[in-house]
């Protein structure tokens, strides 16, 4: 596996690896888990070669939100990504991502627009700025990305289609189901955050999700069944609940009910500092 870190070497190595066949791309902001690794693995299936980003992107980050405390850990990641056959690590500097004078901002407007992106403000355009620089640099023939962030996903397809991205094109970006814990909590690199009394509370989301998606298939009214959601989440440990709603799968729009769209839960809440999310269909 090579690692590299500047753009004119990263260049001649996608290149290389290009000449020998479909090149995948999944991006990353690092302290890798399994729902990582799961994406990987997706991709070593679907391409010759596997190229990951790691590069924790600050335009993503709010003013007060855990930038310089989120978990940096390059070498143990490294040795992950090579243990799965990984070809190429990708690792940005900040400087050689954001040279001084740099700005250009993508932002998506609809699918950006409610859930984390109005409890995150500016944070999707982060997002779409990052990966469409990525894609750029890269060059890839896919891209693998998780459905944990569901948002994030629709984020990305809509900007592949507006901006006409030919590689990877939209119908090349594939989305990965999420990866959870034995109690069901989804994997996230945020659940290092979490004390071992917060993390034995934190299951409570999906649990809780099940439950409101239970009752809302059995005719209760959403609105009924997201009230009792979120009681369901304050009295299981959480001190605050960001949003739970059901929205469009694909339009990100607002349902209040059963329709001809399909629909998804999604969650956000807090337990201590920690800001969890998850999402699942209805
Ligand atoms: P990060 O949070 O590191 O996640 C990288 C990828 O892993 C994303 O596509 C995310 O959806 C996926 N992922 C995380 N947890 C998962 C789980 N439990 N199951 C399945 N997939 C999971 O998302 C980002 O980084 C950034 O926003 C990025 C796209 C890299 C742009 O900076």
């Amino acid at each position: 596996m090579q690692t590299i870190s500047q753009l004119v070497p990263l260049r001649s190595a996608v290149d290389a690896l290009r000449a020998d066949g479909p090149l995948a791309l999944v991006p990353t902001m690092g302290a890798l888990h399994e729902g990582h690794l799961t994406l990987v693995r997706e991709a070593r299936k679907r391409a010759a070669h596997v190229a990951v980003s790691i590069f924790v992107n600050p335009r993503q980050f709010g003013p007060n939100e855990d930038l310089d405390a989120y978990p940096r850990q390059l070498a143990r990641d490294s040795a992950l990504l090579e243990a799965e056959g990984v070809s190429l690590l990708w690792a940005p500097t900040v400087e050689a991502m954001y040279p001084a004078g740099y700005a250009t901002n993508i932002s998506v407007s609809g699918v950006s627009d409610g859930l984390c992106g109005a409890a995150r403000p500016g944070h999707f355009d982060g997002v779409a700025t990052v990966v469409c620089k990525l894609f750029n640099q890269v060059r890839p023939d896919m891209a693998l990305f998780g459905e944990k962030d569901w948002q994030q996903l629709a984020v990305i397809r809509r900007m592949a289609r507006d901006l006409d991205l030919t590689a990877p094109h939209v119908d090349a970006i594939i989305g990965v189901p999420t990866v959870r814990e034995a109690d069901g909590l989804a994997m996230s690199s945020r659940n290092a955050y979490l004390d071992a009394d917060q993390r034995a509370q934190a299951a409570c989301l999906p649990r809780a999700m099940q439950a409101a998606i239970a009752a809302m298939r059995g005719g209760t009214a959403y609105a009924a069944a997201l009230d009792a959601l979120r009681a369901d989440l304050l009295a299981g440990g959480f001190h605050t609940v960001d949003y739970a709603e059901v929205r469009g799968s694909d339009s990100i729009a607002l349902l209040d009910g059963p329709g001809s769209e399909a629909g998804r839960l999604f969650v956000a809440a807090r337990i201590g500092s920690t800001r969890l999310i998850d999402n699942q269909p209805v």
